[in-house]
């Protein structure tokens, strides 16, 4: 009886241990906080993507590369690039916007586990799409109306081969994020490309700066980020309220990606970026809007442009920005 007791006593007591343990991590700067260190001089992983053997993280960089993390010895090595024109001697470690239109801005990124194809946006390059073993890319079939002005975020529908993405609108073209956000523009859009058909379909216009994009868990809608109303949109994609959308939540601060779980939540960057108060943070949302956890990554990314993305990934937390020479880690 009381080897049982004590048994059940020490049981309760690493149960009690966990859920304070726990909920002071809920909300905490991270202590395990590492960093994937880019190739000097290159900055601006904005977005991170793992292939289906779960290699990587691969990233788009400032200087116009898409990038792979082959391990700590290795580091990253150089994977795809967006531009024809990109060489590496007009392009590398130069991270000016006046070369992206020659070099290339990959942004957002997702594999198509059937083919193991990866597809990108690029702001200047459109939606693009590279063999799994990298070079140059191909460009997907345009879309028979007005032109894309700047694509940022993509997602897939692995199930359907379907890639959801969105034009930003051509305000972002500036490259000045103060501009962007004190302005009206509703020029953004939502699209769909079907992999199978090679269609691309406008889904949602008037969109406000939408700069990430995420599918719900059973694909029954997907999230756009606004980032001048500061708001997550949510288009229906099935059921009752197909092809409309309505707003899914309100954001304090600026949300830029977002990117699903594996159960069915949301990771959304958010940023303040006017001085004295800028923060960073990555919130996780659940499926009705709330909050349900924040990581403040304030201190790691002390720069004036905050993080751009928090994706978790077999249990860590990946972190994107547009001026760090480095991908954050962190464990959830
Ligand atoms: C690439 O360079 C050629 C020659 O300099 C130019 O004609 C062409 O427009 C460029 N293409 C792109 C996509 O910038
Ligand atoms: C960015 O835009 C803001 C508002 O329009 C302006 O005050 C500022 O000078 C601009 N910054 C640069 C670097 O052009
Ligand atoms: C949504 O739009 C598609 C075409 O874009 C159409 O095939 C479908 O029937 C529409 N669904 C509803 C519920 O309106
Ligand atoms: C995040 O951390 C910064 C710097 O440590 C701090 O000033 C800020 O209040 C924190 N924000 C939240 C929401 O925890």
């Amino acid at each position: 009886m009381e080897t049982i007791s004590s048994t059940k006593t020490i049981f309760l007591l690493q149960i009690w241990i966990l859920l304070n343990v726990s909920s002071t991590f809920a909300h905490s700067q991270f202590p395990t906080f590492r960093k994937l260190q880019l190739p000097s001089r290159v900055v601006g992983p904005e977005s991170v993507a793992f292939d289906k053997k779960g290699d990587g993280p691969y990233t788009g960089v400032a200087d116009g590369r898409i990038v792979k993390y082959e391990g700590p010895k290795i580091g990253f090595t150089d994977f795809a690039k967006t531009s024809p024109n990109r060489t590496k001697t007009k392009c590398d470690g130069k991270n000016g916007p006046e070369l992206q239109q020659i070099c290339g801005r990959p942004f957002g990124l997702g594999f198509y586990y059937k083919t193991g194809d990866l597809y990108i946006t690029d702001a200047f390059y459109g939606l693009v799409v590279v063999g799994p073993s990298g070079g140059l890319v191909t460009r997907v079939p345009s879309f028979q109306g007005r032109n894309f002005a700047f694509l940022d975020a993509l997602d897939i529908d692995q199930s359907k081969g379907v890639v959801y993405f969105v034009d930003s609108g051509a305000i972002f073209l500036t490259g000045n994020r103060t501009r962007v956000a004190e302005s009206r523009d509703t020029s953004g859009r939502l699209f769909k490309y079907d992999i199978g058909t090679k269609q691309v379909t406008l889904l949602l216009s008037g969109l406000s700066g939408p700069i990430g994009v995420a599918l719900s868990k059973d694909n029954s809608y997907v999230l756009i980020t606004e980032y001048i109303t500061q708001r997550i949109q949510r288009f229906w994609l099935k059921g009752a309220k197909a092809n409309s959308s309505d707003v899914f939540a309100n954001v304090d601060g600026i949300p830029d990606n977002i990117k699903s779980t594996v159960l069915g939540d949301f990771w959304v960057a958010i940023s303040n970026t006017k001085q004295p108060t800028t923060f960073s943070l990555g919130q996780r949302i659940n499926r009705f809007g709330k909050v349900v956890e924040t990581c403040n990554f304030t201190d790691q990314y002390n720069s004036p442009n905050g993080i751009t993305e928090v994706q978790e990934y077999k249990g860590k937390l990946y972190v994107g920005s547009l001026d760090q020479n480095f991908v954050g880690v962190s464990r959830v």
